[in-house]
């Protein structure tokens, strides 16, 4: 059994393009796919190694899917779990929000008792605010197709190479 799932929508147009070159680095046959919009607790619970995709919508909150499963998130035991969250954001219309939804999950997982790991810089990026960031640093990869999308391959194999190291094997 794979211990390693991505979390996305299948219905978005970018996380699902940013989880499928995740998942053909990190190896199709070894890491599991899980539909975020029918996502259920026992699915939550089965892994290991969780990798989140979240997107930022309404002006700095989670999408309608992670926002509706986010009661039974909170309710959750995550100790010992591994998440990796990866974002994405629009930083030249939302520079007050740039990723926002990123940190609000980092907040409800770590709360549940999760270790979020793949923090990244935040330079070469221009924004004003975010809830995405701590200590000076993203508390996961953020990924902006609207404006950066040149560095999207790039950033997501640096990501990768990064959060493989600490992926519980
Ligand atoms: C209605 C709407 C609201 C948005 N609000 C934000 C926001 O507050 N902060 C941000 O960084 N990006 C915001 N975005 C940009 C999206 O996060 C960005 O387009 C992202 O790539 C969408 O990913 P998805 O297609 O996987 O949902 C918003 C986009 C839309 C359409």
């Amino acid at each position: 059994m794979n211990n390693t799932g991505i979390f996305y929508s299948f219905n978005t147009l970018n996380s699902s393009k940013v989880a499928e070159k995740i998942h053909d680095i990190l190896g199709k046959e070894t890491v599991d796919v899980v539909d975020a919009e029918l996502v259920t607790e026992e699915q939550f619970l089965k892994y290991d190694n969780l990798i989140l995709a979240v997107p930022t919508w309404f002006d700095g909150e989670l999408p309608n899917y992670w926002d509706e499963f986010r009661p039974s998130l909170e309710d959750l035991d995550l100790t010992g779990k591994t998440v990796a969250i990866f974002g994405l954001g629009d930083q030249l219309r939302y520079p007050e929000n740039f990723g926002d939804a990123m940190g609000i999950m980092a907040n409800i997982v770590e709360a549940a008792g999760a270790k979020v790991i793949g923090h990244t810089s935040t330079d070469g990026y221009t924004f004003e605010r975010s809830r995405g960031v701590k200590d000076g640093k993203f508390v996961g990869l953020m990924i902006d197709v609207e404006n950066q999308d040149n560095l999207t391959d790039e950033r997501i194999k640096n990501w990768v190479d990064d959060i493989k190291k600490d992926l519980v094997a």
